[in-house]
């Protein structure tokens, strides 16, 4: 599974290491395929790229999306993977913008025109992504959800973490109200359908952020929707052998899923693996500001916060 793939930070050597190297029989995407950002000289760290000047700037409209897709997939070894395997993909914010919540910008656009800037992303995505007609996109709506079961071996749910999750709370207590959701109340019940009744040895989840529970700071990711991701444990305990996959914070981390996070004897349900990312935010390093953050947690078991990438190629 591969993540944040931030073309301008760096040649994607983890694909051609995929490529070339690994035994697969299918390539998943947690999320961030592309980024909305301008690539100027500031950021454009891949060394001997050169970009157009319609990169330039922040991608708004469907012909700019649809640029940046192009852009993204002109990377050889990306192709190489595309060639090889087939791909499934669940999306994160960055396939339309910074940390958009729902149908509300984190930046404060208009509803109005931030509904315009979902839907010509969605659609951009729906084009270039391996998406079923079901996923066709209506307005600012695409149904990109799907259950794919491989025998009784492995139930695997995509899900959305983006689309209808509520916004940013506005105090402690909305964030811990009983009725907030990441999912929507609607996917909620599906997933949850899809995991207690499910046959299969191994229950896969992909989503696009983090559902260890780690800080009520991050409220991006589940730790800004307590009681959604109390729900999914839940489920996720009756099914067994559940397995959340996920990327977005650009490190790899192990940890086991409990109950309870805040009982350390509670029962382990099921684990967490969050895949690096294959470019962004560059090299990275093994330990970073952020690993004491997470590594206090004695459910977390693994923590690398460098990167696959390489600015060279
Ligand atoms: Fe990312």
């Amino acid at each position: 599974m591969v993540s944040c793939q931030a073309w301008y930070h760096g040649h994607f050597t983890a694909h051609r290491h995929l490529a070339a190297e690994e035994d697969l029989d299918l390539v998943l995407f947690v999320g961030d395929y592309i980024y909305e950002y301008g690539i100027t000289g500031s950021n454009l760290w891949r060394q001997g790229a050169e970009v157009s000047a319609a990169h330039a700037v922040e991608v708004e409209t469907l012909e700019q999306y649809r640029l940046r897709y192009a852009l993204f997939k002109s990377d050889p070894h990306l192709q190489a993977v595309h060639a090889r395997v087939p791909a499934i993909a669940v999306w994160d914010d960055h396939e339309v913008q910074n940390n958009y919540q729902g149908a509300r910008s984190a930046y404060g656009l208009p509803d109005e025109l931030f509904a315009h800037r979902i839907a010509v992303a969605y659609r951009a995505y729906y084009e270039n992504m391996p998406l079923d007609a079901a996923a066709l996109p209506e307005g600012p709506a695409t149904d990109i959800t799907a259950g794919i079961d491989v025998g009784s071996l492995a139930r695997l749910t995509l899900l959305d973490s983006r689309q209808f999750r509520d916004p940013e709370p506005a105090s402690a207590e909305e964030q811990q109200a009983e009725d907030r959701s990441i999912l929507g109340a609607e996917q909620e019940e599906w997933a949850d359908q899809r995991l207690v009744q499910s046959p299969a040895t191994w229950n896969l989840l992909a989503n696009g952020v983090v559902l260890t529970p780690i800080s009520e700071d991050r409220t991006d990711m589940w730790d800004g929707y307590p009681a959604a991701r109390r729900r999914l444990l839940q489920a996720m305990a009756e099914a067994g052998n559940a397995v959340m996959l996920t990327g977005d914070i650009h490190k790899h981390v192990a940890a086991e899923l409990r109950a309870d996070a805040a009982d350390p004897d509670a029962q382990t349900i099921g684990v967490e693996l969050v895949c690096t990312s294959v470019a962004s935010d560059g090299d990275g390093a093994v330990t970073d500001g952020y690993t004491e953050d997470w590594t206090r947690h004695p459910y977390v078991k693994h923590y690398d916060a460098a990167a696959a990438t390489s600015t060279c190629a």
